[in-house]
């Protein structure tokens, strides 16, 4: 075996013969790390034969079934698309303490059907076991191990045969034929591509938990998330409870599905009906609130937008969102300023998602417009009228999608009334006796009937 030293970028994963202070492919400044690399011997073969049978025509392929195994865990089969499947790899980041560990110990010792290897690499056994005595339960499919070594972990798992290994974590892995710190982008790479085989060999559903950096990213090299089958990002608010379970990547299911749970002295509790948490039962009417009939996958979920404005103190305004994208935020209160005429420019404008949520859905627009206004003029809009509609630059409230499904989900919490674009007309069919369908086409008009 042949010994070289290269520089990695810790950033993209380029490798350089000489130290940089940038790398040259992704910009990145003092990225470049020694890495010792041990290269064999290389094949001089320089072609390679197809045999015959090799190429087969799409028509003749015969589909076998996707075998899925749906886990004791609602909110995870919803993410991973109806359950875990055998010989895939899911990788799960997020930041410190938001329960990576626990929501896998917790799928790791609920689970009895099936045989499950868990790899601890950061906590010792008995700190393992302390937390799965405060989760309740026990499983006795359930083996344990403490180990780095990525030989040894594969050695383990062929040897246990288990249906489901579980890393913890995959920056603490290191195989012993590489020659650079665990954690680093090579040992990174190498220990998920083997990890990946041994999961493909073997049948076996992998998941890899996954540090992430300052930036929010997986840390590791940028391709890790290309080489997995599934990632899926643990978010939350340190201060709230609620902890969303996100699909970025998934090649087994749909993308934009999210898991809710509620972190509680017991483990993570899955919550089946979001809408009825997310909703504060008030009892005064405050201004500055409005309701979103939002959609998150295929589930709807009726959110509380609230917004403050008031007149600044200082020259320049200051603006705030939380849980919603601030540029949208800013382009929403340009088009309240230009096309309805709310002199909001002099406002300090802060605004929040109730529960530490974070939403992406455009429908969110108009109740983000309408809570601001509600706020500008003092006046509280009603509890029971909710709003879904995108809204677009000059002013016009756009259709959304699934729009039924929306509906229904607030007829079934009562509400009285649904704001929606008119261009949505079309797409309804059914028919809705409980709540009534206001149709606007511009928000101007939305903020008349509403507000007077
Ligand atoms: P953990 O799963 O260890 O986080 P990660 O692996 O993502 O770093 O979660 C740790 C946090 O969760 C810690 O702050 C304690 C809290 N927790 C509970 O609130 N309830 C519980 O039942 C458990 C096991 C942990
Ligand atoms: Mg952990």
């Amino acid at each position: 075996m042949k010994q070289k030293t290269l520089y990695v970028c810790q950033q993209c994963g380029t490798t350089a013969v000489q130290w940089k202070g940038r790398c040259s492919s992704c910009g990145e400044w003092n990225s470049l790390v020694e890495e010792v690399i041990f290269e064999g011997p290389k094949s001089k073969q320089t072609s390679a034969k197809i045999s015959e049978g090799e190429i087969v025509k799409l028509d003749d392929i015969n589909p076998e079934d996707l075998q899925r195994l749906p886990t004791y865990d609602s909110e995870l089969n919803r993410v991973l698309g109806d359950g875990i499947v055998p010989g895939s790899v899911v990788l799960i980041g997020g930041e410190p303490g938001i329960g990576k560990s626990t929501i896998l110990l917790q799928l790791a010792i609920f689970q009895k059907n099936l045989k499950i290897l868990y790899i601890c690499g950061e906590e010792s056994l008995s700190q393992v076991k302390l937390h799965a005595t405060r989760l309740g339960g026990s499983n006795e499919n359930c083996y344990m191990l403490s180990e780095t070594t990525l030989e040894k972990i594969t050695a383990a798992a062929r040897e246990l045969n288990p249906d489901i290994l579980i890393v913890d974590s995959i920056q603490t892995v290191q195989s012993i034929g590489i020659d650079s710190t665990p954690g680093s982008v090579v040992q990174i790479r190498e220990c998920t591509s083997a990890l990946i085989q041994y999961a493909k060999k073997n049948n076996t559903c992998v998941f890899l938990i996954g540090h992430i950096t300052k930036e929010g990213y997986i840390a590791g090299p940028k391709i890790l998330e290309h080489m997995v089958d599934t990632v899926l990002y643990f978010e939350g608010d340190r201060h709230y409870n609620y902890r969303i379970l996100r699909t970025m990547k998934n090649r087994f299911g749909s993308m934009s599905e999210i898991g809710i749970y509620e972190m509680g002295d017991r483990g993570l509790k899955p919550i089946e009906n979001p809408s009825d948490i997310l909703l504060t039962n008030r009892d005064e009417n405050l201004s500055g609130i409005a309701i979103a009939a939002t959609l998150e996958g295929i589930r709807p979920m009726l959110i509380e937008v609230q917004a403050l404005a008031s007149p600044s103190a200082y020259g320049t305004p200051q603006r705030s969102a939380t849980g919603f994208d601030a540029k949208r935020m800013n382009m929403l209160l340009a088009v309240l300023e230009k096309r309805c005429g709310l002199k909001i420019n002099m406002n300090d404008v802060f605004l929040n998602i109730a529960g530490g949520l974070r939403v992406e859905d455009p429908a969110t627009d108009v109740a983000v417009a309408v809570s601001v206004a509600s706020s500008m003029h003092n006046i509280p809009i009603p509890h029971d009228v909710c709003f879904a509609g995108e809204i677009g630059l000059s002013g016009e409230v756009r259709p959304v999608n699934q729009i039924e499904k929306r509906i229904k989900e607030a007829e079934k919490l009562g509400f009285k009334s649904f704001h929606l674009s008119t261009y949505n007309k079309k797409s309804i069919t059914a028919k809705f006796t409980k709540i009534e369908l206001i149709f606007s086409s511009t928000l101007d008009a939305l903020l008349g009937k509403i507000m007077g």
